[in-house]
Parts: C-alpha cells; sequence; structure tokens
C-alpha cells in the first residue's frame, strides 16, 4: 500500500507512520518509511538512536549535481527536469536494525528561494517520489508536513490514502478539511483521517461531528506512555500497547479497503 500521512505540526503525524510502519513491517511486508517532513523527526520516532546521523537526500549534493547536472544552490543554470531516480532507495534507504523489512529515507529541507519549487534539489525529491509512488514495490509511508508538496498530479492518484491526523482541537480540523482540499485540487479523492490523542467521550465525539464528511480510520486515545517514550528516546510503538492494538485496527481497515 502507499500512503501519505498529512495534518497540522504536533498531532501526531510522525508517531503514526512510526507505527504504521512497524505494525506493516511485523506483518512480514517489506516498508519504506519516508520522512518528507522538514521537521525531520521519524527516525527518533522509529527508534533510531539519535547518534545515527541519516544524511537527508536534499544534502546530497553531489548525487542531486550528477543526476539534476545542477548544483544546489546555484540558480539561473539549466538542469534535466527528470533525472534518474531508480536507484536510490536501495543505494540511500538505511535499514532499521531492529526491525525487519523497514527502511527509512530522509528528504529533507529544501530551502524555498524565489523562484518557488524549481531547484535541483526538489525536481530530484519530486522525482523520486512519484517514482516510489508509480514503480516502488514495497508498502510506502510518507510522513509529510501540513502541505502535500511532493505530490504533483502525475502521482496522486497512485496513492492509495492521503491519511489525515486530526486531534481534539479546530484548527487541527481546520488543516484537515485545507488538506483535503489541496488533495481534490491534484484530482487525489482518497482522503481518510485517524483521530488521535482521544482523552474522553467528548474528545470524540467533537471529532465525529467536525470530521462528518471525511472517513475515520480509528481513534487513537491519548497515552502519557507515549509522550513519555518520546522524552525517553524510545519508539512509541514499543511503549503504548493502546497505540498499537488501535494501528493494527487502521492498518486493517486500509488493507481490506473498508474505508
Ligand atoms: N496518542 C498520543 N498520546 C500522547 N501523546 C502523543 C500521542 N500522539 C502523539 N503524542 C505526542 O505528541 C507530540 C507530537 O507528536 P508527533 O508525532 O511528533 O506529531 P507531528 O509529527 O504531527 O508533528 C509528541 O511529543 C508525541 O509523543
Ligand atoms: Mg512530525
Amino acid at each position: 500500500m502507499k500512503l501519505a500521512v498529512s495534518g497540522k505540526g504536533g498531532v501526531g503525524k510522525t508517531t503514526l507512520v512510526a507505527a504504521m510502519a512497524a505494525e506493516l513491517a511485523a506483518r512480514g511486508r517489506r516498508v519504506l518509511a519516508i520522512d518528507a517532513d522538514p521537521a525531520a523527526g521519524l527516525a527518533p520516532t522509529l527508534g533510531l538512536a539519535s547518534d545515527l546521523r541519516i544524511v537527508p537526500i536534499s544534502e546530497m549534493h553531489d548525487l542531486i549535481e550528477e543526476r539534476t547536472g545542477a548544483r544546489p544552490g546555484t540558480s539561473g543554470g539549466m538542469f534535466r527536469m527528470n533525472p534518474r531516480v531508480s536507484d536510490i532507495p536501495d543505494t540511500c534507504a538505511v535499514s532499521h536494525p531492529g526491525i525487519r523489512g523497514l527502511r527509512l529515507m530522509v528528504m529533507g529541507t529544501v530551502k524555498k528561494g524565489g523562484g518557488g519549487c524549481a531547484c535541483p534539489e526538489n525536481v530530484l525529491l519530486r522525482a523520486l517520489v512519484q517514482h516510489l509512488v508509480l514503480f516502488g514495490d514495497e508498502d510506502l509511508i510518507m510522513d509529510m508536513e501540513a502541505g502535500i508538496e511532493h505530490l504533483g498530479r502525475a502521482t496522486a492518484g497512485a496513492v492509495d490514502r492521503l491519511v489525515v491526523v486530526v486531534e481534539p482541537g479546530r484548527r487541527s480540523v481546520e488543516t484537515a478539511f485545507r488538506i483535503r482540499e489541496l488533495a481534490a485540487d491534484i484530482t487525489l479523492v482518497k482522503v481518510a483521517a485517524v483521530a488521535n490523542k482521544i482523552r474522553d467521550e467528548e474528545d470524540r465525539r467533537f471529532l465525529e461531528k467536525a470530521m462528518e464528511k471525511i472517513p475515520m480510520l480509528g481513534y487513537i486515545p491519548y497515552d502519557d506512555a507515549v509522550s513519555r517514550a518520546d522524552i525517553r528516546g524510545i519508539a512509541p510503538f514499543f511503549a503504548s500497547p493502546v497505540l498499537c492494538r488501535e494501528v493494527a485496527g487502521i492498518v486493517d481497515q486500509i488493507i481490506n479497503e473498508k474505508v
């Protein structure tokens, strides 16, 4: 399955992506988790030691230059809009030492210049995402910021689901609807939501009502074990059975195309 996960900052995207990736790998599937959020945090949330520095693709200047014909930071030159990327996952993804079948790739930040997104880094990143969505043969799960920048018109339709994470709070709901609109613009139709940090019935009812028009995949309770795992630097899915149980249900629903 190919999933993109989006939502307001702090709602739990990275927590969900890590837990879903671990759940899929535990089911014996091959999984590529992609950190496409400039506020990269997927590696530690997957329990990869903080001293393990994974070089983001956007910082691989030699690679970018070799493939696009232009060096990041240079402007005005010509570069290839269709760089070769098919070998990049195998050379640049990092295998998780503790979870069989799970690999991680960190995209990194693209400094936005006056010229918008037409810089060599972005061209390469976008080509890479498009390649993975269209031709990758493993499960793909992308941790994206509140936008859906890397999903172009050509590839969006190949994503099985855009999963929007919400928490009990109006701003996260507003962000979810804005993301859905962006998705509709690129004819990405299958949007579903996951509610996170649910403390009680009132939280649940608030989101049920507010999210009425977007199918819900699940409600993950607020669990101190999750936030404490973050503080202790361990993967939340190793610390919270509640998180794992709910995520297993969410994965089931997506696999069985229920929502
Ligand atoms: N279900 C939950 N219960 C308690 N804390 C949570 C839960 N989900 C996420 N958190 C905490 O909320 C913070 C933000 O989560 P994170 O996954 O990094 O969000 P995002 O990637 O959307 O910015 C982290 O400190 C995380 O531990
Ligand atoms: Mg995050």
